[in-house]
């Protein structure tokens, strides 16, 4: 009970503070949302984008998941994808992994299956498929996993390229981005791993640099 206490508390302490700063801070917010960036992101509660990018509310629209994957099937990202490029006219769009992913090294270990946890993660086990030869060659498995992760931001980027809502706003013109990006649990810092624009030939990325290393 003592946890939840703490964040009702911590909540309310967050809340006055802002209002000290900036007493237009949550009425500026009411009407509508204006955010700059669509984030999608893994789960993984040491991965906080809005803190680690300094971002305030407003300015990331962010969906996380296990092993930030992007997949045609699922609906609620798809949902996202359609409300941030169409409503939102959001011209960003980042993919972050991270270092150490969890589900990344679960996909490496082909562990566990069934169940929706295992069901999912045979997306991330594609990526591993796809990339065997590189990721095999690594030396260890702190290595074979940061490689994966790497692989993964990269075939999750195509994913976001290749849905209607990209094709359609690269089709009117529109000068959206797609960036490929890991965080680095070590050191609390982003690495850029790929971009991907409208003249991007999609055939022709390939594997992005090591950054993790
Ligand atoms: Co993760």
């Amino acid at each position: 009970m003592h946890e939840v206490t703490q964040l009702m508390l911590h909540n309310r302490a967050w809340a006055a503070e802002q209002l000290v700063e900036d007493p237009d801070f949550f009425s500026r917010h009411v009407a509508d949302q204006k955010p700059v960036f669509l984030w999608i992101g893994c789960s993984d509660s040491r991965v906080a984008p809005d803190q680690f990018t300094q971002a305030l509310p407003g300015g990331l629209f962010i969906h996380r998941n296990i092993a930030n994957l992007v997949q045609p099937e699922d609906g609620n990202l798809m949902a996202v994808i359609d409300f941030a490029i169409g409503v939102l006219m959001i011209d960003r769009i980042v993919v972050c992994g991270h270092y150490g992913c969890g589900g990344i090294k679960a996909a490496l270990a082909g562990t566990p299956t069934t169940g929706p946890l295992g069901e999912w993660l045979g997306h991330a086990r594609d990526v591993y498929r796809d990339h065997e030869d590189e990721v095999n060659a690594q030396p260890d498995e702190d290595s074979r996993t940061n490689r994966l992760v790497e692989c993964n931001v990269r075939d999750q980027l195509l994913h976001v390229a290749g849905t209607a809502p990209v094709k359609a706003a690269w089709a009117a013109g529109r000068d959206l981005q797609l960036h490929g990006w890991v965080y680095d649990i070590r050191d609390g810092l982003l690495k850029s791993l790929l971009d991907i624009d409208r003249n991007t030939v999609l055939a022709g990325v390939g594997a992005p640099q090591r950054v993790l290393v």
